[in-house]
């Protein structure tokens, strides 16, 4: 089929490269100049495993185009993806929703009345019914508009899209629901995907419940971490026996300075803003604590690094990863660099590594001292920290480390605090008393 992409980044990036794969004729639309051109050469302007590769394969099969805004080409796609940011609006807990209505600005003059137009972005409930009418009004018939949220996860964002647990479609129009089937189809023939057609309020609303969901259950073990900090109990201890019940499950339930990246801070901040706007804000008050907690996590490390150091003015910090997650290089809200900014901010001298986050780091983070050799972010630091699970980092090897203080606060509690201890290191682990 052909479709267009519209928004190439973390998510519409590896939607047009996962559709391109299926053997669709893609044509990606991207407004930034630096990120369209960096794709079109085949190379992705951030780090995602395997997507770099993918890229250049759909690049040489001759079945992706990248273009800055829509030409006639993009008249004869049946499917128009919507992938663009609703980031956190300044100031506010509310989603910013103004790039995808620029987006259907864009694509309006390109419709006809069989084009169909699928919002992958994640959006406040009711905004497909406001970009609906607004569509309408720019073309003048009544367009064809469906829901399809995205469950991808950066660092396996490739295989997410290839092979996701579920398939939502939010739509009315059997015309939109048969077109959308049948883009999927390879996927479905192939791994038998489910595929839920839901109303479109429903699929909006399932994807800031999945990431409510999934941030409740961090900050659920890390509200048991802050009652485990003063009552001498182990939380990892305590994670591991209650995700035994699989009613609980052990997913996500790793203590340690919380989450953090392009969605679930801003999900469920945007979800508590449109409960308040429907209303029924009482009904997400929880997630405001759920937010706290989250964030109480990053000034703990704070508070324990200024404990050990007593004043960190001048001394110098290891920070440990600087990503929000490992296998990615996405540093919104990232709870590693927010602590780092953090300490930087007393005038502790803040030495900063990430295994692919480097060239961010020193372009944007003046108040850092970003190295790609982590030998030098560690050499004569007082103080260590581990705020991203990178692999790497959970391989070292503590008794060939080069410190001037061998102390550690693992963020992550990753580390195997025995073989840690037996080298002589302080290891500080969130959440055991
Ligand atoms: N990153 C993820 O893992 C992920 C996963 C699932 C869902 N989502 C959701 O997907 C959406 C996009 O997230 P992202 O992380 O890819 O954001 P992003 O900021 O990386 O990418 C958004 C892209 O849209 C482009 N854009 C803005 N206005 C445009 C316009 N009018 N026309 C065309 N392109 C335009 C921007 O230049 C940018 O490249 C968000 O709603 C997010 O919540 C993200």
């Amino acid at each position: 089929m052909k479709i267009t992409v519209i928004g190439l980044g973390y998510l519409g990036a590896t939607h047009a490269v996962a559709m391109a794969k299926l053997g669709h004729e893609v044509i990606g639309i991207e407004p930034d100049d630096a990120k369209r051109e960096s794709l079109a050469k085949g190379e992705l302007p951030f780090y995602e495993p395997g997507l770099d590769k993918a890229l250049v394969e759909v690049i040489k099969q001759g079945n992706i185009d990248f273009k800055r805004s829509h030409d006639e080409g993009s008249k004869a796609a049946e499917l128009h993806f919507i992938c663009v940011g609703t980031p956190q609006k300044i100031g506010s807990n509310e989603a910013d929703t103004k790039y995808l209505f620029s987006a259907i600005e864009g694509l309006a003059p390109q419709l006809s009345e069989d084009s169909v137009v699928v919002g992958k972005s994640t959006v406040p409930v009711g905004t497909a019914a406001d970009l609906t009418a607004y569509l309408a009004n720019l073309t003048g018939f009544e367009p064809k508009l469906a829901w399809n949220p995205e469950f991808l996860r950066e660092g396996t964002a490739l295989e997410d899209s290839l092979n996701p647990d579920r398939i939502v479609i939010g739509t009315e129009d059997d015309f939109a629901e048969q077109k959308i089937r049948e883009v999927y189809k390879p996927i479905t023939d192939q791994y038998n995907t489910p595929i839920l057609i839901t109303d479109i309020p429903t699929s909006e609303l399932v994807k800031a419940a999945a990431n409510s969901f999934l941030a409740t259950k961090i900050s659920f073990i890390n509200a048991m971490a802050e009652i485990a900090e003063v009552s001498g109990a182990d939380t990892v201890k305590l994670a591991e026996a209650i995700g035994m019940d699989e009613r609980i499950g052990k997913q996500f339930l790793r203590n340690g300075i919380g989450f953090g990246g392009g969605c679930l801070p801003k999900d469920i901040r945007g979800l508590i803003a449109r409960a308040e706007q429907l209303g029924v804000g009482q009904a997400v008050g929880f997630l405001t604590e759920v937010d706290e907690i989250n964030l109480r996590r990053r000034s703990r490390v704070t508070e324990l690094a200024v404990n050990e150091l007593d004043d960190p003015k001048g001394k110098k910090i290891a920070v440990l990863g600087a990503a929000f997650k490992p296998d990615s290089d996405d540093l919104r809200d990232s709870p590693a660099l927010s602590i780092a900014l953090e300490l930087a901010n007393k005038e502790a001298q803040v030495f900063i590594h990430d295994p692919e986050a480097y060239e961010q780091l020193s372009k944007n983070q003046p108040t850092l001292h970003a190295r790609e050799d982590i030998s030098e972010v560690l050499k004569d630091a007082e103080l260590v920290i581990l705020g991203t699970e990178w692999k790497q980092y959970k391989a070292l090897d503590p008794a060939k480390l080069s410190v001037k203080n061998k102390t550690m606060i693992d963020g992550r509690n990753v580390l195997n605090r025995e073989a840690w201890e037996k080298a002589g290191w302080k290891l500080i682990s969130l959440g055991r008393g």
